[in-house]
């Protein structure tokens, strides 16, 4: 029998220290692009590929995250008083009455890897997604994880998001050397974390979007600390590649980097010129800005 992708797992415990002091006390998966956080943008990606188990992985400072996606009285309560239906609306259908959310805590931010371990009590023995609510991803068509579950239910391995980058770029992500499959998949042959550009096997990197069969567990409780001291996802699945087949594929969309400052404004702008009632005098104030 086919398995299905049901749960998704949220890792929102990092530091976010790019983003300080605004990060202080706030989770950076609650910036703003536009009037959304960016953890409801990465919920919605969810929905639409047809997750209905959102596993957040918190840490302290993070209650803002519970908070939006919990019910709210006395906001409710004040704009159904004041005749603000549309609103009200909005604020009531975050999300959607088939999901359900689990709240899981990170302790110590030990890293990525140690962060999806923490969900294992609640996925079992289930293939399952991992978003990074800070890659934000904007495909008009049907979202980057739909695109990676349609990968899933025909090849059932484990699946990793890839992008092109820089060659300079190598050493902020997880890298992978593969061989092609077809349009858009390849198979991984080889991945290592963060490689200095020299040593990187290509410059095809991994982002914030997975499809893991539940046999990673098993590896993140062996695998060493790796760099940074953490306990690295990619450390993992360069374990998981000795005993199943661990696919690539290079998604339909464009992608900002909304854990650094220039990809979240680069969103910011983005999504404010597709925004219906932003778009046209915002399209103005950028045309009359003397930019040299
Ligand atoms: P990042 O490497 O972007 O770290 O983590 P960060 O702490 O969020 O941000 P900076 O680099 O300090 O500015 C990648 C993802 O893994 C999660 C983060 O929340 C982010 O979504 N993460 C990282 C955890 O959930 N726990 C950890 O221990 C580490």
């Amino acid at each position: 029998m086919k398995k299905v992708v049901r749960k998704a797992v949220f890792p929102v415990a990092g530091l976010g220290t790019r983003f300080l002091p605004a990060t202080k006390v706030s989770p950076k998966e609650m910036l703003p692009v536009v009037d959304k956080p960016l953890i409801q943008y990465a919920l919605e990606e969810a929905v639409a590929a047809g997750i209905e188990v959102m596993v957040f992985i918190v840490g302290r400072s993070k209650g803002a995250i519970l908070d939006h996606f919990d019910k709210a009285y006395e906001l409710e309560a004040e704009l159904a008083n004041r005749g603000q239906a549309e609103t009200l609306t909005i604020v009531q259908n975050i999300v959607p009455p088939h999901v359900t959310c689990v709240y899981i805590r990170q302790a110590e931010a030990l890293g990525l890897g140690h962060a999806v371990a923490c969900a294992k009590a609640v996925i079992g023995d289930e293939p399952f997604a991992v978003i990074l609510a800070d890659d934000m991803i904007d495909d008009e068509q049907s979202g980057c994880l739909a695109q990676m579950m349609r990968v899933f239910e025909d090849r059932q391995c484990s699946v990793l998001c890839v992008q092109t980058v820089q060659p300079s770029e190598t050493g902020n992500y997880g890298i992978v050397a593969v061989s092609t499959v077809s349009d858009r998949l390849s198979k991984v042959d080889a991945i290592v974390e963060k490689p200095k550009p020299d040593q990187a096997p290509s410059n095809l990197a991994v982002i914030g979007r997975y499809i893991l069969t539940p046999a990673i567990f098993d590896k993140l409780k062996v695998v060493p600390r790796g760099a940074g001291g953490e306990i690295q996802l990619t450390d993992a699945i360069a374990m998981l590649l000795a005993d199943e087949t661990v696919l690539a594929y290079e998604f339909e969309g464009q992608r900002y980097d909304c854990g650094s400052k220039l990809g979240y404004l680069a969103a910011t702008v983005k999504q404010s010129l597709k925004h219906a009632e932003l778009k046209e005098p915002f399209k103005k104030f950028l045309q009359a800005l003397d930019l040299d």
